[in-house]
Order: structure tokens, then sequence, then C-alpha cells
């Protein structure tokens, strides 16, 4: 199969990486991370999350976060919005872009957005007028597409509605989210073929969470099939809060060095990425979670 020759990177690290954290994390740490990771060449950083700071206490800084950056030209600062409330504080804020994130699963949607499948997306309707109304271009998230926390294996065709929905609705791009990371090259693979046999693949994008340690050959996958957007969090950071035991989000640095291996251009300079990450863990009191990030730190490089 063929291999797209540039793909686009989406930073989610300040957002989905530092929302699991439990200890607060400085404003001027985020800030500096988020200018890190635009010095290291990305393009699309999800900088905040316009949530219920009740249920997720680590993002209720985030008008602070957009209030402080230093904006470097040609990058979108983007954020996540549940309902209409959420857009209005993104939107005040002066967020480039909005998310808002659905799910594949019901008991997810519940325990994640306190509400059902076909409730959220009643909720998402009046964010995408709003927003269509403001130029704010919206993506849309499904969480648990290769499984859930609360009902095990999802059907690849309740992910095939749920993003259908969303990109009818005015999602310019869907990001499909193994929201546990329990997804495989062969379950990857069953899944896009079917979304791929309606669905264009440059609406759609992949977040996968590393939980299982299959991120990258699910992303080598995803390649294959032609997508040509995908998530990651630098140093691995993150977890979801609402899948109790699922760890960050594939690292960066290991998807750029597996882009860089393959030849494919994602704007980013590795060596800039790693001391970015070496940076957040230090804060985090950690090591980077990223297997390349380790070696390249041991290199000295
Ligand atoms: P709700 O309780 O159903 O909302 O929560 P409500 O409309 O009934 O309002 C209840 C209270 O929440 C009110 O306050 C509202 O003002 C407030 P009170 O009167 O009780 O003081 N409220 C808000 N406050 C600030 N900003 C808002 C907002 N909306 C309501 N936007 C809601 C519904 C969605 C808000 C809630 O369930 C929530 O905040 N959930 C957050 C879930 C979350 O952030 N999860 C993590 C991100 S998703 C993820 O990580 C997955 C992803 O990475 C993809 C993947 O990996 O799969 C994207
Ligand atoms: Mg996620």
């Amino acid at each position: 199969m063929t291999l797209p020759t540039s793909v686009t990177l989406v930073e989610v690290g300040p957002r989905d990486g530092l929302q699991n954290e439990a200890t607060t994390i400085a404003l001027q740490d985020k800030l500096q991370l988020i200018q890190d990771l635009a010095a290291a060449g990305h393009r699309v950083i999800e900088a905040g999350s316009f949530v219920n700071p009740k249920w997720v206490p680590q993002m209720a800084d985030s008008e602070a976060v957009f209030a402080g950056l230093t904006r470097a030209p040609g990058v979108r600062y983007t954020a996540l919005t549940p309902n209409l409330q959420g857009f209005e504080r993104a939107l005040a804020a002066g967020a480039d872009e909005v998310a808002v994130f659905g799910a594949a699963s019901e008991r997810f949607s519940q325990k994640n957005i306190n509400c059902s499948v076909a409730e959220s997306l009643q909720r998402f309707a009046p964010v995408m007028q709003a927003a269509a109304q403001h130029n704010i271009p919206v993506r849309g998230y499904v969480s648990c597409v290769l499984g859930c926390p609360y009902e095990g294996d999802i059907a690849p065709e309740k992910v095939r509605e749920v993003s259908a929905a969303l990109l009818d609705m005015g999602c310019y791009q869907v990001s499909l989210g193994d929201t546990i990371g329990t997804g495989t090259a062969g379950s990857t693979a069953t899944l896009l073929e079917h979304l791929l046999a309606t669905l264009p693949a440059e609406r759609l994008a992949v977040h996968f969470h590393d939980t299982y340690g299959q991120a990258l050959a699910n992303i080598l996958v995803a390649l294959q099939h032609g997508i040509t957007t995908i998530d990651a969090s630098v140093a691995g950071l993150g977890g979801c809060p609402y899948a109790k035991g699922a760890s960050g989000n594939v690292a960066t640095e290991d998807v750029v060095y597996l882009l860089d291996g393959l030849g494919i251009d994602s704007g980013i300079d590795l060596t800039a990425l790693v001391a970015a990450g070496a940076r957040i863990s230090k804060v985090l009191g950690r090591e980077p979670v990223s297997r390349s990030a380790r070696a390249l730190l041991a290199k000295g490089s």
C-alpha cells in the first residue's frame, strides 16, 4: 500500500495530556509547554478545554491559558467545547478552532458528558450554529471506537453512524478515539475499512491512547489506509478521567520517529520536541513515556 508523503500532527498534550494530572500545574508551565511545542514545529495545538471545571479541575484555567499564549504565526490553538456554554467561553478566550466530543458507546457518553449519544448530538447543534456564525472550524471526536471501558467491544457500524452524524452537522473532521488503547492492527484495519467505504479518508483523524503498547502499529495501519491526521501527546502525557486505567496518548516523539523513518513529512523537529517533552516531564517529576525521547536523551541529543 502507498503511504502519504506528509501528515498533520495534532498535539493534544496540553489538553488530553494534562487534563488527567492530579496535582495542579502552574499556568506558566502550561504556557511554556505550548510555546515549546510551537517552536518544535507543531501547527495545531489543543491548548485547553472549556468543560465544567468541577468535572476536570486541571482545565479550569483554560481562559488564562488562552489569554497568556504567545501566539506563533501559522499555529492554530484549539480547545474542547462540550456545549454552547463551553463554546461561548472558547470564543471569548480567542480559540482558533473548537472540538465537540461524542462517543460510540452509550455508557461512556453518560459517564463522560452526562448524556446519551443522541442527546450529545442535540447539544452539539447550537455549538455548530454559533461556530459557523463566527467562522470557527469545529472538529468532532468519537470516543471508544475500538473498545469501551464499560461496554467492551464496539461495533464499527456504531462508530460510522456517530462519525457520519458529526460530519453531516458540519465538523470538518472526525478524530477516531481509541480512548482505552485496546485496539490492535487487526481491529484498526477492520474499523477503517468499514468507515472508508462511505467516509473520505481526509475527513478522518486517528487518536490512539497507548495503554496496550499498540498505538504505533495502529498508526502505521492508519497511514496505509490513507489517514493523514494523527493526534499525539508529547512525552506520552495523559489519560482520560472517565476511562480508569487508560494511559496517555501515543507519544508525539515516537510518532515523529516513525514518520521520519518512513520519510513522511510532519514539519516537526524531533530534537526540539524531545526537549519540550523533557521540560514538562521534569515539571511533573517523571521520565517521558516516549521510548524515542528516552533513547535520544540518554545519547545527550
Ligand atoms: P452537565 O452536568 O450535564 O451540564 O454536564 P449541565 O448543563 O446540566 O450544567 C451543570 C453545571 O455545569 C452548571 O453549573 C453549568 O453551569 C456547568 P452549576 O449551575 O451546577 O454551578 N457547566 C459548565 N461550566 C463550565 N463550562 C461548561 C459548562 N457546561 C455546564 N462548558 C458537561 C455536562 C459536558 C458540561 C460535563 O459532563 C463535563 O464538563 N464533562 C467533561 C468531560 C471531559 O472533559 N472529559 C475529558 C475530555 S474527553 C476525552 O478525553 C476523550 C478524547 O480525548 C478522545 C478519546 O480519547 O477518546 C477527546
Ligand atoms: Mg483522548
